[in-house]
């Protein structure tokens, strides 16, 4: 009897600890896995009856929220006295500012970008107008990178734009970037290529089976984005299986970048249809468009200036996606409106070659390489948002 008893109470200590177990570990996934325990809030986002519906749970919201709050912007610095180009000898691109508002942009990069290594991160301190760190190189064509992203791309940040501190929050390198990944080794057994496949990525595609390296189809190449036909028979189509899992691969990585479901940007009657799609679907096919110009233009133009160690594993360098600004929220940093404050980033100054006390030959191939990335981003945005 007693056994029997000690046996009972065993295999329902056993239960216990088993449930116990399995209760920790569901509460313990809920940041970002599948799993998220009840309750969680809803918000319908489209027509009644169409399902449209943003589901949140406040528990992830919260700390994100908390997560995305701005830093304070500097006090502004006034305008008049002696401009930066006169005063140093290697202004490129910000010479047109006065020396206070020179110096104040310093002082905010380095909060944004340096905080902990400070001026030292970008300059030798002994002469700080010389380019011997190739962190202040890739800095002065970030900083070309930014107003490009506030002057020409308005389609997508609109008003609200960027600032370093967008993508690199207090950080050297921002946390969410992507390498092109190796191709699969391919092997003399029965096992056919993966294609990038089943190896579920929690950061491109939110740990499902899709192929994980469609950054480089998308954000790089420009391969269609397609599924469906816009036929009733099955004519004409001619969008693979495979394009069709690259192109759901894609659609998991925007969905979690921005913290949404899928009828956000999308009426699910009808995945292909504008015209059943809310707006931010046009802004996300800007961004797409974006992502891409500033990956070609400006990251992988710095492969040079790069060392070795922050390339990836095929000597590439590191680029942007959807989650590098957004880092999980709709709009970046929650709509907060930075770049007013500082207006040398949403503005294009032409620098004429030679008009700095430092201006020389890199001047006027800074010049041309601006110009050409805007010529590439002005091409990228002027076709229309139409489904074909
Ligand atoms: C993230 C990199 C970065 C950090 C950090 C940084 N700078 Fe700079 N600095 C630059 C770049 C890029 C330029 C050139 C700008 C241009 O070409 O218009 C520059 C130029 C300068 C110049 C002009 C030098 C000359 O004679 O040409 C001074 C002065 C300067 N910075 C001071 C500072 C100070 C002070 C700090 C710290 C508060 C600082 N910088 C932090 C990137 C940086
Ligand atoms: C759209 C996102 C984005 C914005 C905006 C942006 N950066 Fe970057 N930055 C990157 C990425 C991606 C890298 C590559 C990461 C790496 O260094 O491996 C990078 C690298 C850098 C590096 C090199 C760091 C290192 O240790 O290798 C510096 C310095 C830098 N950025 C400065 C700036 C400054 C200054 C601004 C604003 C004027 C700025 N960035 C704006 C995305 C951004
Ligand atoms: C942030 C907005 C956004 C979110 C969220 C989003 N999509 Fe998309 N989706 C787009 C855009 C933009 C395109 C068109 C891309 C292009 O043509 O360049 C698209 C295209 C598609 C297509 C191809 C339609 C065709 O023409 O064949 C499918 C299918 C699709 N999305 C499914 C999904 C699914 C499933 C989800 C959720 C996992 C999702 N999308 C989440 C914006 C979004
Ligand atoms: C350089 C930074 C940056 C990158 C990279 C970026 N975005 Fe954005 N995005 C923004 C900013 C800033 C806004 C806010 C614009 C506004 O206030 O209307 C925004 C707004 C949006 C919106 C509109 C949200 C709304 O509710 O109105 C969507 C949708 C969106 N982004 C999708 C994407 C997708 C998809 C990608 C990747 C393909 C992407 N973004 C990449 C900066 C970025």
């Amino acid at each position: 009897m007693s056994t029997t008893f000690h046996r009972v109470l065993a295999a329902r200590l056993f239960a216990g600890v088993a449930l116990l177990g399995g209760l920790l570990t569901l509460t313990g996934c809920e940041r970002g896995a599948p799993f998220e325990r009840p309750p969680v809030d809803s918000v319908q986002s489209g027509y009644r009856g169409t399902g449209m519906t943003q589901v949140y749970n406040p528990r992830i919201l919260e700390p994100q929220i908390e997560k995305n709050q701005p830093p304070a912007a500097l006090p502004p610095a006034p305008s008049e006295g002696p401009k930066a180009s006169q005063v140093y000898q290697n202004v490129k691109v910000l010479g047109h500012l006065s020396t206070a508002e020179f110096v104040r942009h310093m002082t905010a990069i380095t909060a944004w970008v340096a905080p902990n290594e400070g001026c030292t991160y970008c300059h030798n301190p002994a002469n700080f107008a010389e380019d011997s760190k190739y962190t202040k190189v890739v800095a002065r064509r970030m900083i070309q990178m930014t107003q490009h992203i506030n002057v020409d791309w308005q389609q997508h940040v609109s008003n609200t734009g960027v600032t370093c501190y967008t993508c690199h929050r207090g950080q050297p390198v921002p946390s969410k970037i992507w390498f092109t990944a190796p191709p699969q080794e391919k092997r003399a057994d029965f096992i056919g290529t993966k294609n990038g496949q089943n190896t579920p990525d929690m950061d491109s595609v939110k740990g499902a089976s899709l192929p994980y390296d469609h950054y480089t189809e998308y954000f790089k190449e420009a391969k269609p984005i397609r599924v469906a036909g816009d036929t009733a028979l099955p004519t004409g189509n001619r969008s693979s299986i495979q394009q069709g899992e690259f192109t759901y691969g894609l659609m998991m990585h925007m969905s979690d970048s921005l913290g949404v479901n899928c009828t956000y940007c999308h009426n699910t009657r009808s995945f292909a249809s504008w015209a059943e799609s809310p707006p931010q679907r046009t802004t996300a096919w800007y961004g797409i468009r974006m992502v891409r110009d500033l990956n070609l233009a400006y990251m992988e133009d710095l492969t040079d200036v790069f060392p070795q160690d922050r390339k990836g594993p095929l000597g590439d360098v590191a680029k942007v996606n959807c989650a590098t600004c957004h880092q999980g929220a709709y709009k970046p940093l929650y709509g907060a409106k930075m770049a007013k404050d500082h207006p040398e980033l949403t503005t294009l100054v032409q620098v004429v070659a030679g008009a700095g006390a430092g201006g020389g030959a890199g001047d006027a191939k800074a010049l041309a390489a601006t110009a050409a990335a805007v010529a590439g981003g002005g091409a990228g945005s002027g076709g229309k948002a139409t489904g074909k």
